[in-house]
């Protein structure tokens, strides 16, 4: 399988993994064939990208680095809390099933930690904030296992990074869905999400003091005039730095429906132009060793006019992987090459194209 947009996806290719909806309903299952129809229909959801069977890459696994179990039952519990604290107007979270989800998460990650790809899944429009939730707390563990937490302090930042953005519940979904440009009347009261989401995870008095900081300090800034309280460097609280990397690393690669998501690689660079302005530069230093520039999967075009898809990590040269290349311009080649771009140093990737 390798990864296509759905721009370029032809009629007849067939699915290689299913399409989730939010709920975790498959839309359309492994080996359908992709008519017109469902095209279209994918690409109103918002679902740009596919991976699609190919034999040329028969025998390359794209494992995702947790299981469909484990993600599909961390959006059930983020999904469950925020609509119980919507409805009843309360603050109770079933903290028991938060502890289980993140012991899951950590488990899957420890056999896919050195992977450094695949961090994201594939979405669509609907119910970003059960998504970003999800994929933040999967970044933000990834970056507490390279630090070397314990078990109890993974712990501790997986359930109040899953849980980081649950004062959003405070403000109307009016504001939190404009497109337009905010008020600054409009921005204080996104900005109380993270005082309302640690009054939140304060009230259940399961959840570790350590937690409730990721909500309060995830958008705090490493040289200050982060919100809500302006903080700078270790003044703030280790997770909330680490959270704000996992953050924003997941917020620009995610499509929004008023932009389009950013590249993981730009949203890389971005992270590592912001080291010791908006974070941690310790952090930003584990992050560039763990997350892969180019995911596997994704289809780049090398400085050599060749054009392919990358199929392995290099661990420890996050920005020069594997490349297995099936064109030379716009010709297919009768045979593939893997060119490993740690070892052919004369080559770069020049482009990044799903085709
Ligand atoms: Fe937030």
């Amino acid at each position: 399988m390798r990864l296509v947009n759905i721009k370029y996806v032809e009629e007849g290719s067939v699915l290689a993994r299913p399409i989730r909806n939010s709920s975790g309903n498959v839309l359309l299952g492994e080996g359908v064939a992709l008519n017109r129809n469902y095209l279209s229909k994918l690409g109103l959801l918002g679902y740009d990208i596919l991976f699609v069977k190919d034999e040329r890459f028969a025998d390359i696994e794209f494992n995702p680095v947790i299981s469909d179990k484990t993600r599909e039952a961390a959006y059930n519990i983020v999904r469950s809390v925020t609509t119980s604290i919507e409805e009843n107007d309360g603050f109770q979270i079933d903290v028991d099933s938060v502890k289980n989800t993140v012991l899951n998460i950590i488990n899957d990650l420890l056999f896919s930690f050195d992977v450094l790809s695949n961090l994201s899944d594939i979405m669509g429009y609907d119910e970003y904030t059960f998504h970003h939730s999800v994929n933040t707390t999967v970044l933000a563990l990834v970056l507490g296992m390279g630090k070397g937490f314990t078990q109890s302090r993974l712990l501790e930042l997986g359930m109040g990074v899953l849980m980081h953005d649950i004062g959003k519940t405070s403000v109307c979904k009016e504001i939190l869905n404009k497109k337009s440009s905010l008020s600054s009347e409009e921005f204080n009261k996104i900005k109380q999400h993270t005082t309302f989401g640690y009054e939140v995870i304060r009230r259940n008095r399961d959840f570790s003091v350590n937690s409730a900081h990721v909500a309060l300090q995830h958008h705090e800034k490493w040289m200050g005039g982060g919100y809500p309280r302006g903080l700078k460097g270790k003044d703030i609280h280790e997770l909330g730095r680490i959270a704000a990397v996992a953050d924003v690393y997941d917020a620009l690669t995610s499509k929004r429906p008023y932009r389009e998501a950013m590249e993981p690689y730009q949203a890389y660079e971005f992270v590592y132009s912001q080291s010791g302005y908006h974070f941690d530069p310790d952090i930003v230093n584990i992050f560039i060793k763990h997350v892969a520039v180019y995911p596997t999967g994704t289809g780049v075009e090398l400085s050599n006019g060749f054009r392919g898809n990358v199929i392995r990590q290099n661990k420890g040269l996050a920005d020069r992987p594997v490349v297995r290349v099936i064109y030379q311009g716009e010709e297919p080649l009768a045979e593939c090459i893997d060119f490993d771009l740690a070892k052919t140093l004369n080559i770069m990737i020049v482009k990044v194209e799903n085709r």
